[in-house]
């Protein structure tokens, strides 16, 4: 169970718990899904290689700052913040990325696949805290789901041809 410092939030105990266990998870997943980003972004190849190696740059700059947003709104709850990197290979629950895979069309689909599953994933998040009743928190994720939905639109869009 997660170890909460005092604070004068008023939000039960319990729902800080939950929050914050919830968020630290998430940083988790942000963590695998921002390396993934980078290794798109240092290996894809193709004809408009420049073009792909800058969006993921700037896919991996959204996620890195939603992650920093999300661990730092578990510190305001009064819980610990983040995980190791151990437990982020433990606990995401995203593919492992290939290696191998440099065709930049191949690592577009492996990035929509990843990127599509944590946004889905934060979406329902929405809900969760919402129902948990911590509104400012909902507010956060719905700030970083309508990110992640305009990466995704911009990585499927060169899927579209
Ligand atoms: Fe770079």
């Amino acid at each position: 169970m997660v170890q909460l410092h005092s604070t004068t939030i008023n939000l039960s105990p319990t729902v800080r718990e939950n929050v914050t266990a919830l968020l630290n998870q998430r940083v988790g997943l942000f963590t695998d899904l921002f390396v993934q980003t980078k290794l798109a972004h240092w290996n894809v190849r193709g004809r408009h290689f420049i073009a792909y190696h800058e969006l993921f740059d700037s896919i991996a700059s959204h996620i890195l700052n939603a992650q920093d947003m999300l661990a730092e709104r578990a510190a305001t709850l009064g819980g610990s913040a983040g995980m190791t990197v151990q437990d982020v290979g433990q606990k995401s629950t995203l593919p492992v990325w290939s290696m191998t895979v440099r065709q930049d069309t191949h690592v577009i689909r492996l990035l929509q696949e990843r990127l599509g599953h944590v946004a889905n994933e934060i979406r329902h998040d929405i809900d969760t805290t919402a129902q948990w009743g911590d509104a400012d928190t909902t507010d956060l994720f719905t700030e970083v789901s309508r990110q992640l939905d305009k990466d995704l639109w911009f990585l499927e869009a060169h899927l579209d041809v």
